[in-house]
């Protein structure tokens, strides 16, 4: 059995369920990682931080390093020449262990606490609005590129205090950044223009960086520019800066599209509960925990084992990779009562990992949950009988080793 194959991850359940029951710790030979699908097992990884590094830089830059190893010479050096121009970025949150990690991660706190989420919500508001009220002006959509790529893009443009008339680089550039966890191939030359984008990128955020210090605004860019680092009395290097924002823009985007794209497939899928939930806060919350703990937008992530070890009786030795697949764990029926249904009524929705645990908890989940929250609200305000379109092709997932996305999802609906 092997999770990595095409196929597979396009619909990988039946085998989480497999390798939960049979081998919850599943060595896959084709990826060297061993797969871990169980959700107490899933947790105790996260939680032993000591054990299971996040220092896996290593296996996020290997799809790039082989695509560059396997292209023609010449685009092996146009791609040299752009990338000498690129600014190098430290580790910042993601793949860093304690005590570093946790400078940064009080840093960026500040973005994210409940009164600047607070002070979020009339923007959120008004994106979710302009944008559903657009899709609502027809009766049918391919809502992923109609709402759930736009919305997203655009609060976290309008949160970090991207200028108006800089979006439309802004977002193609943006979301270039997120397609690098894509396993479509490119051509050479799409390489190379990507490359060329993310160099562009740099040097466009590096700008606002600098002109946020020189006349500060009310935005989250002007907030981590001014930031001094604990401990250190500095700001931060522009290296820094952009690792942060590289990580906004690479988790902060496709994986909140993709919750907005499978929440919308499970409101087709299971009509009863679109009018059960209209207009009932409390239903839409555990609805939208339910569709992150169904269809986690972030299926896995790896670890670094720093020391041998075993998890749940398979052993592991220091050095090893083990990939921890929140997506499995949301499903297992030892955590979670008929764990493949969709119950707006469960009571522990919220135990879900697909926003995963402990010191790595998803710094952004409130703007995510606030977004969610918001949008699926206003949809079921503005429409009903959502429904998929009998023209449209069927469903699919795009296939990528830790992202879930829909890349389309053609849908129809009554307008209320
Ligand atoms: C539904 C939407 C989202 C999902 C499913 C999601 C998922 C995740 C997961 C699973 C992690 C934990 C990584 C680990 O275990 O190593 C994480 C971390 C992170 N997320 Fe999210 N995310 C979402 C939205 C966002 C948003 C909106 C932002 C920011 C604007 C964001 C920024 C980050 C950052 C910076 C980290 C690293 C935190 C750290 O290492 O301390 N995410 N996210």
């Amino acid at each position: 059995m092997s999770l990595f194959a095409i196929e597979t991850l396009l619909d990988p359940y039946p085998a989480y369920k497999e390798m939960r029951d049979e081998e919850p710790v599943h060595f896959e030979e084709a990826m060297n990682i061993h797969v871990v699908t169980r959700y107490d097992l899933v947790r105790e990884a996260i939680k032993d931080t000591a054990t299971f590094s996040s220092q896996y830089d290593q296996f996020l830059a290997a799809s790039q390093i082989i695509a560059f190893e396997q292209s023609a010479p010449e685009i092996q050096q146009q791609l040299m020449a752009v990338n000498a121009k690129m600014v190098v970025t430290p580790p910042t949150m993601l793949t860093l262990d304690e005590p570093d990690h946790t400078r940064y991660r009080s840093l960026v706190n500040q973005l994210f606490t409940a009164s600047q989420v607070r002070l979020s919500e009339p923007t959120v508001q008004a994106v979710v609005d302009e944008n559903a009220e657009r899709m609502f002006a027809q009766d049918h959509a391919d809502f992923m590129s109609d709402f759930a790529f736009p919305v997203p893009l655009k609060i976290i443009g309008d949160r970090l205090g991207i200028p108006v008339d800089e979006r439309t680089f802004f977002d193609r550039a943006a979301t270039d950044a997120a397609s690098g966890l894509r396993l479509t191939p490119l051509s050479g030359e799409q390489m190379v223009a990507r490359a060329q984008t993310a160099v562009d990128l740099q040097q466009f955020l590096i700008g606002i960086v600098e002109a946020r210090r020189q006349t500060p605004q009310e935005d989250m860019i002007t907030i981590l520019a001014n930031a001094e680092l604990e401990g250190e009395d500095r700001l931060l290097t522009h290296g820094e800066c952009l690792s942060v924002l590289n990580q906004f823009l690479v988790a902060g985007h496709e994986t909140t599209s993709s919750a907005f794209g499978w929440g919308m497939l499970l409101l087709c899928r299971n009509p009863g509960v679109q009018d059960e939930m209209r207009g009932n806060d409390k239903l839409i919350k555990t609805f939208i925990e339910e569709i992150l703990r169904l269809e986690a937008p972030v299926q896995g992530l790896p670890r670094l084992v720093t020391q041998d070890t075993e998890l749940g009786g398979f052993p592991l030795r220091a050095g090893e990779l083990v990939m921890l697949r929140y997506g499995a764990a949301n499903r297992d029926e030892r955590q979670f009562e008929e764990p493949d249904t969709l119950d707006i009524h469960r009571a522990k929705a919220g135990a879900q990992l697909a926003f995963g645990a402990g010191v790595h908890f998803c710094i952004g989940a409130p703007l995510a949950r606030q977004e969610l929250n918001l949008g699926f609200k206003k949809l079921l305000e503005l429409g009903h009988e959502f429904r998929l379109d009998e023209n449209g092709p069927e469903p699919t997932a795009e296939a990528s080793f830790i992202l879930r996305n829909l890349p389309e999802l053609r849908i129809r609906y009554q307008i209320s």
